[in-house]
Parts: C-alpha cells; sequence; structure tokens
C-alpha cells in the first residue's frame, strides 16, 4: 500500500491529536467538552453505578411504568430498571412525534441506481415511520405473531427493513435480522434456532448493479424450514420471484389494507428486543440476546455521547454498516432514531457507479456524521485520493471507524483525505455481545492517537488483566475484561446457557471476558491486539474458523481442513484454508475455484478463502490437535518461532511450505 506524502514522517512523530477547538461550537454543544469532564464522570459512574445509569435512563427513555431498581446483578445475569415498561419503538418515533417532531426527517435513503435524473432518494418522517410501523405490526398481528415470538428479517438495505424491526419492536415480537449476505444454509440454521415461523423478505437486493436473489434464497431455505408458516415479500428489485400459494404474502397488498394506528406495546426492561447471530469457536453461530430498556439506553447514550449528536442543528449521521449486523442494529436503528438526528441510508456498493459514489453522497446529503470500517478506508486509499478530491466534503464533523483494527496509516489518510484534517476519528471498539461502544474516544473530548481506541465510555470498567484478574502495568499484552455489569450486555445466548457461561464468563471468574487481547500504554489508552480464540475479523465481519472448515468438508472431495486468519491488504484479515483431499479427488485450479463457491453457497461470499493450499497432511500435535499457530505463520509466510517438537510429523511443515499457492 503506498503512503500519501508527507504522511509516513507524522507517523514516527506519535502525534497526538487534540479536539478541534471549533469543533464544539459547530456541533451546537460538546455532550462532553473536556477530558476533565470525561475523568470525572466516568468516576462519579464507577462511585455510584445506579445514580449514573438510573438517571441516563430517565434522561434517554421514554417510561410506560417508571423502574423500581436501577440494578440487580448475580453474574452472569443482569437485570436493569428492574419494574420498569418501555417500548423501544417508542423511544425511535412516537415521542418525537407526540413531542411535535413528526414532520422532521428521521430517515434519508438513497438507492444504489443511478437513472437518468440521478438516484432514487426517499425521505422519511418520524410520523411516516408511525404510520408503517403500525401498519405493518398490526399486519403481522393479524397474522398471529404475538408479544414474545421471533420474527426474522432479511433485507436488503431498503427503509422498509427499519420499519420491520420498528414494527416487530412496536409489537413486542423479538427479531432476528440476518445479514443478505448470507446463502440458504445460514438462514436455515439461524431461523431454526430461533424458531421463527415468519420470515420478512425482498424479491432482491442491489449490489453493484446487479440483483442479489433474497426470495429465492429464503425459498431454498424453507426446503428444510417446515415451521415456517409465512413469508412476507417486499417488491424492490422488480426480479422474477416464485410464489407460494399459502406462505408468501405481497408485503405492499399486505400493509395497504391495515389501519395507520397501533399503539406500542408497554414492554418490561429486560423483554427481548432482538436475536443477532455472530460467529464463536464453534461452527454453530450463536443468537446473542440483547434487552429493551438496557439495550435501549446503552445506544441511545453512546450515540449521543461518542458523535455528539445533537437535534435541530443540521447534523446528518451515516453509518454505512449493513442491519445485518451489529452495527446497523445500533449506528443505524436504535441508537440514532432517539436522538432525532436525521439517519442516511445507502442502499449499495461503494463503487457504484464509481469509486467516489460515497463522497457524492456525503457532498450531496451535506452528511456531517460518518462512520465506516477500516476495510472499506483501505479499499477508498487503494482506489486513490482523486475519487474525494473531487467532491465537497465540507459538511462533515466527526469521523468513525468500528469492526477491526485501525492501522495508522489509515487513520491518517481517513484524517486527511477525507476529514480535510479537521475531523477528529472516533476509533470505537465494541462488540456485538456489548451492544454498543465500550471503549472510543469522545470528540470534543479525547486527544486520539492513529490506531487506539483510547478509553472507556463512562461506566464501562475495561480493563487489561492477567489470568487470575489481576490488572497488567502499562506496556504489557493481557486479556480485555469488562469487571462490572452495563446496560447494554447481552443478556445471554439463545437456547444455550452454558455457551454464554463458558464463552464469556469462566476464564476470568467475575469478569466478563470480550475474547481480544489487549494492552494499555502510558496514558492509559487502549490498544486492540486482535482475538485471542479461533475468531477471524474478515473485513470487519466475524468468522469463526470452525464454521468454514465445517464448509469444506462438507464438499465431497474434502476429508479434511484448518481455515487460519492471515494478514490481508484490504480486509485486514483474509482467510487461508489448508485442505486434505480424498482418495477420489486431485488438487487443481479448478477444484480451487470449485471450493471457494462451495463455501460461498453454504454460508456466504464474506467466507471465501483468500488462499486454499492442498496438503497430504495437516500438522498436529501428539495428542491429535491441529497446530493453528503454525500454520498461521505459513499462511502469512513467516518462519514459525514456534516450537515444533510435538509435531507428530516433521516434514509436513516442510511440505507445506512448498505447497502451491493460490
Ligand atoms: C470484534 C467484534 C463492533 C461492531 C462490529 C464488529 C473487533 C471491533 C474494533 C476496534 C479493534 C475491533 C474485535 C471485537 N473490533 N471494533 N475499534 N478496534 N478491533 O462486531 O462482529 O461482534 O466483532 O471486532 O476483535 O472483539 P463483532
Amino acid at each position: 500500500m503506498t503512503t500519501p506524502a508527507g504522511i509516513a514522517s507524522i507517523l514516527q512523530e506519535h502525534r497526538v491529536f487534540p479536539p478541534p477547538a471549533d469543533l464544539a461550537s459547530r456541533l451546537g454543544g460538546a455532550v462532553v467538552g473536556s477530558m476533565e469532564d470525561l475523568r470525572a464522570m466516568h468516576r462519579r459512574a464507577l462511585d455510584d453505578p445506579e445514580g449514573f445509569w438510573g438517571g441516563l435512563a430517565r434522561e434517554h427513555l421514554h417510561w410506560f411504568t417508571p423502574f423500581s431498581k436501577v440494578l440487580e446483578w448475580s453474574c452472569p445475569d443482569a437485570r436493569w430498571f428492574v419494574g420498569g415498561t418501555t417500548n423501544a419503538c417508542f423511544n425511535c418515533v412516537d415521542r418525537h412525534v407526540e413531542a411535535g417532531h413528526g414532520d422532521e426527517v428521521a430517515i434519508l435513503w438513497e438507492g444504489e441506481p443511478v437513472g437518468a435524473g440521478g438516484p432514487e432518494v426517499r425521505r422519511l418522517t418520524y410520523g411516516d415511520l408511525q404510520r408503517e410501523t403500525s401498519r405493518l405490526a398490526n399486519a403481522l398481528a393479524s397474522l398471529g405473531v404475538r408479544t414474545g415470538d421471533v420474527v426474522t428479517i432479511y433485507m436488503g438495505m431498503v427503509p422498509e427493513v427499519v420499519i420491520a424491526m420498528l414494527a416487530c419492536a412496536r409489537l413486542g415480537a423479538a427479531h432476528s435480522v440476518i445479514f443478505g449476505g448470507f446463502s440458504a444454509p445460514a438462514i436455515v440454521d439461524r431461523v431454526n434456532d430461533a424458531g421463527s415461523r415468519v420470515i420478512l423478505t425482498c424479491d432482491g437486493a442491489w449490489r453493484r448493479g446487479s440483483v442479489v436473489p433474497l426470495k429465492a434464497h429464503v425459498d431454498e431455505a424453507c426446503r428444510s424450514l417446515p415451521e415456517v408458516g409465512q413469508v412476507i415479500v417486499l417488491r424492490r428489485c422488480g426480479n422474477e420471484v416464485s410464489t407460494t400459494a399459502g406462505r408468501d404474502l405481497d408485503w405492499h397488498a399486505l400493509v395497504a389494507s391495515q389501519p395507520d394506528h397501533r399503539p406500542c406495546v408497554p414492554m418490561d426492561s429486560e423483554a427481548t428486543l432482538f436475536l443477532l447471530y455472530t460467529s464463536g469457536s464453534t461452527g454453530k453461530p450463536k443468537g446473542i440476546v440483547h434487552s429493551t430498556a438496557g439495550y435501549g439506553l446503552h445506544v441511545a447514550f453512546t450515540a449521543r455521547a461518542t458523535f455528539n449528536l445533537r437535534p435541530d442543528r443540521g447534523q446528518v449521521f451515516w453509518c454505512t454498516a449493513d442491519v445485518g449486523w451489529i452495527t446497523g442494529h445500533s449506528y443505524v436503528v436504535y441508537g440514532i432514531l432517539p436522538n432525532r438526528v436525521p439517519c442516511l441510508i445507502y442502499e449499495g456498493a461503494p463503487n457504484f457507479t464509481r469509486e467516489d459514489r460515497f463522497w457524492e453522497i456525503v457532498a450531496r446529503h451535506r452528511v456531517t456524521h460518518f462512520y465506516t470500517a477500516p476495510t472499506a478506508i483501505r479499499a477508498f486509499m487503494k482506489w486513490g485520493d482523486a475519487h474525494p478530491a473531487r467532491h465537497d466534503l465540507s459538511s462533515l464533523m466527526v469521523l468513525g471507524s468500528v469492526g477491526e483494527p485501525i492501522n495508522p496509516e489509515a487513520w491518517m489518510w481517513y484524517r486527511e483525505r477525507i476529514g480535510g484534517g479537521r475531523c477528529p476519528i472516533v476509533d470505537t471498539f465494541w462488540q456485538t455481545e456489548t451492544g454498543g461502544h465500550v471503549i472510543t474516544p469522545l470528540p470534543c473530548a479525547t486527544p486520539t492517537v492513529p490506531g487506539s481506541c483510547t478509553l472507556p465510555i463512562p461506566g464501562i470498567d475495561a480493563a487489561v488483566v492477567d489470568e487470575s484478574g489481576r490488572e497488567l502495568p502499562p506496556g504489557r499484552g493481557g486479556l480485555l475484561v469488562i469487571r462490572r455489569p452495563w446496560p447494554g450486555m447481552l443478556r445471554g445466548v439463545r437456547g444455550d446457557r452454558q455457551r454464554f457461561i463458558d464463552t464469556y464468563w469462566s476464564r476470568v471468574p467475575g469478569m466478563y471476558v470480550a475474547g481480544d487481547a489487549a494492552r494499555r500504554d502510558e496514558r492509559g489508552y487502549f490498544w486492540i491486539l486482535g482475538r485471542i480464540d479461533d475468531v477471524i475479523n474478515v473485513s470487519g465481519h466475524r468468522l469463526g474458523t470452525a464454521e468454514v472448515e465445517s464448509a469444506l468438508v462438507a464438499h465431497e472431495a474434502v476429508v479434511e481442513a484448518a481455515v487460519v486468519g492471515m494478514p490481508h491488504e484490504i480486509k485486514g484479515t483474509g482467510i487461508a484454508a489448508f485442505v486434505t483431499l480424498g482418495p477420489g479427488a486431485s488438487p487443481s485450479e479448478a477444484l480451487k475455484s470449485n471450493l471457494r463457491e462451495h463455501v460461498a453457497r453454504e454460508i456466504g461470499a464474506i467466507a471465501k478463502p483468500d488462499m486454499i493450499r492442498f496438503t497430504g497432511a495437516l500438522p498436529k500435535t501428539r495428542s491429535g490437535k491441529i497446530m493453528r499457530r503454525l500454520l498461521r505463520d505459513v499462511a502469512a509466510g513467516r518462519e514459525s518461532a514456534q516450537d515444533v517438537t510435538t509435531l507428530e510429523d516433521f516434514s509436513v511443515l516442510s511440505r507445506l511450505r512448498e505447497s502451491e499457492e493460490a
């Protein structure tokens, strides 16, 4: 990757970037305006967590019934805002309508296709959202969806996907959104685990000028899902779809006849708002459970603090994540709408019709907040400076990064070429399980350092500890933990209590173990060093190596497979697969591409291996464990520093190195 002129020297200075002096006034006032305020807030939060979070809960959420107690904690079980009732859709939509803001824009949407008159743009107000979520909630209720059911949503990035999520919340049903890039078998696993009987989908989704046939994927999945009684299909792309009578319903026809009024159901604070499936160390994705009030508060509060959101100041917030991931749940929908700042949603690819589409959108809609992943930033760098330079990006005030460690080179490029040197970068560390941000700079308070996610959000007791839970001194790498409960924390893994305990709460008793290694520097800033489990972060998307392995061994030619992460210029981490073939199969380029397609069919395109090596045997210890660290070294082209005395067959290693690359 090339370094833009002048930036390499800056990197060697280890520069610290203080918040720009005029930022607070441009943002309409600082939410947290200085390090002193941030430290004081954090101290207050740790001294009196109930006072701190209780106060925020009253400020940020609407309560049908006030809570009587802030927290009941019996590790690992937290109950926040005990006895209270609230509704996530009400907090996002209805309260703004009731306060007289019904005509203000809530969602600003731009479609991918570009016609003669430019792309299609839709503006939905809070009033529109109230009517549309009511109609859809009425429709779902008429199909027998009840409070406590789980509705599966498998759609593209159209305004209706947000309406679908909020309609479920309105009704008190939980949703389970499946990313539109996942394939039919992935849908089957998730729908089965969630026990959904209703799926909301689209005919297709626009992606780089072509149509991803979502409905066809659902049809294929439904052949293995006898429990699914209804599939509601939104027409978006106009591609041909087959219709199963009695099961498939047309979205528009269904909602057209429904009344546009339906009150939000008061939900217990702890009622499940949604499930979101994410990858872990085993082959089976886990359904992370999030609560109504705690999650709702955490994301509304962190969205306001991390991005310094202010209503009525012309702010336009754009998070480029798909709602199929936690970033989309928290910072497209549930964190942004309560703050009454318009949320921009773009339907398609960043390089359609050209590599400057994002910058065209920023300029067209005067975007003030832009939030994306390092993998995208690295792609923009590669596409060249000319693309952002062609557009007026002067509306931007705060830039965000999320999903994976950001390399200082990409950080500097983002700051200079996109932010014009005037916008702070908030590098937000968090996870599907944390619900919202846990470690991040605040734009008007925290001096930033390229590559560090800096300091915990007030109230988050994050630390770097050794295996016994002892805090480590600056400079020492260890386990990233959170030592106290926080409102947005996961409430469990759907249907698997033991996995919840084993994964997060067993390694260091009494603490939440994030699964990342980290260290702190002399200022106390956190530096994330990477995952400590068999989870890899590909383009900011989490994948379990075991999932890819089981997809590979499901192929008839494959006997055994081991998958590890490897450095990748754009994706951050790429996927390397070491594959042992059965007697009937022989290595070939054709088989490699065949295996890649097979993985795409089993999981989705994001899981396609970047490199496949065929090998006669995999390196194993005497007890039969695959030596993954060694494979990681081979995949990265490093000489292995690892002790190989336990290798069962020494020659395997040298043969792996010799085996030809994909
Ligand atoms: C894992 C969580 C958070 C939403 C998107 C990903 C990595 C996330 C950062 C960051 C370094 C990061 C961690 C984490 N990660 N943000 N700012 N710096 N690493 O959510 O799919 O649940 O993945 O992403 O490894 O554990 P997720």
